[in-house]
């Protein structure tokens, strides 16, 4: 099985970075194909928890490659924080690879991403402020700068003082913040070249040689379908290609390649940040869940808003990403309910719509429409195969299954690698 893509089928956070880790020992080259360090992946292996911000989950498997493509944008301090970070816990960071065309996160879009967001006020985004939309702006733009870049000062100077001299207009003029300086600014990427020189390669034509060797290659998207900058709730998205299509721009990896998308879905949903979430719940039951699930940010420790299982933006997920296999993860949490709430389709000023509204003012004020699935009360976290899981626990599974655009191949019973359910082969 070649090529195979990881998406997040809701609004990020349905457990990504496990579903990734668990397929890791069976896999060659991990691939983070978009966005930076503001994912958030919490990886269980036995009593250790690691938390990824800017790499790959694959970095955690022994003798997988992980890879950070030309689609992602990238913060060097954060990533040198990262690997010695686990470096000093006994994990071998030293396959990385790293493409030359990725964009590099400058210190003057990091001020540019929290300035922009205390500007816009009751209209902010809710961004993790790590300057995310500020540098693929600068790539849309043409004025970002890249990996390669990074090693030649004079070309990297010439592209700092093109991409400042509209920015510091903007930073001191509108902002009322100080000018940037151009060496300050140079002397800071460059402070890294050494020790990424050995990590940066042409990572599209080593993934198309592994591939033609037979080797197994998958990418991990970071955020979500429904944060993705064309397919999502724009503009309470990121600002990157967080689906399917955006794991080919993002690797360099043809879309004829790719033999299988994995979508993972939440068995209820959550989201961090500002945006429409019409099943989200502001009483005790969007407490329970959030208390049960452990529904804090990992990048930004905020408490993601919590609601009910939706079906409609799961079979628009399938849709958008062409999705083989949905992983349901966390359906534990779901543990303990008399009666389990889910959306099948929205109310808008009286009209019942199945799919995602064209406009998205509807999408705002759009009213779930709930099925109540009766609940079970086992503990299932040691469940291991269907037939393990209490007859509510399957249908409930079933159920969501038929109304999601895609079989459910796998469910996740707990946080950790060995908790999950495995109903059809993922790889
Ligand atoms: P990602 O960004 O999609 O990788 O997801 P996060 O790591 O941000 O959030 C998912 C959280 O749920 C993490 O803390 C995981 O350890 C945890 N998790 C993943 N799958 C399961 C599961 O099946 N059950 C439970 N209880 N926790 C899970
Ligand atoms: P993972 O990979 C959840 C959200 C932010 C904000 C919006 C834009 O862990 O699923 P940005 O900083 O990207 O410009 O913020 O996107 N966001 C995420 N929400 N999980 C993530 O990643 C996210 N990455 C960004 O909260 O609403
Ligand atoms: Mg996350």
């Amino acid at each position: 099985m070649p090529a195979v893509v990881i998406v997040g089928a809701q609004w990020g956070d349905e457990g990504k970075g496990k579903a990734t880790d668990v397929l890791g020992s069976r896999v060659d080259y991990v691939v983070k194909f978009n966005g930076g360090n503001n994912a958030g992946h919490t990886v269980v292996v036995g009593d250790q928890k690691y938390a990824l911000h800017l790499l790959p989950s694959g970095i955690l498997t022994p003798g997988c490659t992980p890879v950070i493509g030309n689609g992602v944008v990238v913060d060097l301090s954060v990533l040198f924080e990262e690997l010695d970070a686990l470096s000093a816990r006994g994990v071998d960071v030293s396959r990385l690879r790293i493409s030359a065309n990725a964009h590099v996160i400058a210190d003057y879009n990091r001020t540019l991403d929290k300035v922009t967001e205390r500007f816009l006020g009751s209209r902010r985004i809710g961004t993790t402020g790590r300057g995310i939309g500020p540098t693929y702006a600068d790539k849309m733009n043409r004025v970002g700068i890249r990996v390669q870049d990074l090693f030649d000062r004079k070309i990297l100077t010439q592209k700092v003082e093109g991409a400042l001299e509209q920015k510091n207009q903007v930073l001191t003029k509108i902002y009322n913040r100080r000018a940037v300086d151009v060496e300050e600014i140079v002397d800071d990427l460059t402070s890294f070249t050494e020790r990424l020189a050995p990590m940066v390669s042409d990572t599209g034509l080593l993934l198309n040689q592994a591939l033609d060797r037979g080797e197994t290659v998958l990418l991990e998207a970071g955020q979500a379908t429904l944060l993705d900058v064309d397919h999502g709730t724009y503009p309470f998205v990121t600002s990157s290609s967080a689906t399917a299509g955006g794991a080919c721009t993002g690797s360099g990896v043809p879309p004829m390649r790719i033999d299988r998308v994995i979508g993972i879905v939440k068995a209820y949903t959550t989201r961090v940040g500002e945006g429409p979430f019409p099943t989200e719940l502001d009483d005790d039951a969007g407490e329970h869940l959030r208390k049960v699930g452990a529904e804090y940010g990992t990048t930004t420790g905020r408490p993601r808003r919590c609601g009910w299982y939706d079906a409609v933006i799961a079979r628009y997920a399938s849709r958008v990403n062409g999705v083989t296999d949905l992983v349901l993860t966390k359906l534990d949490v779901l543990t303990g309910l008399e009666q389990v709430p889910v959306c099948v389709a929205y109310d808008v000023d009286g009209v019942r719509h199945d799919e995602m509204p064209v406009n998205q003012s509807d999408f705002h004020h759009a009213v779930p429409i709930y099925e109540y699935l009766p609940g079970w009360w086992e503990d299932i976290s040691e469940a291991r195969t269907f037939e393990d899981l209490p007859a509510n626990a399957r249908s409930y599974v079933e159920t969501v299954e038929a109304m999601s655009g895609a079989r459910i191949s796998a469910v996740g019973v707990g946080p950790d690698r060995e908790a999950t359910i495995v109903r059809h082969d993922l790889l």
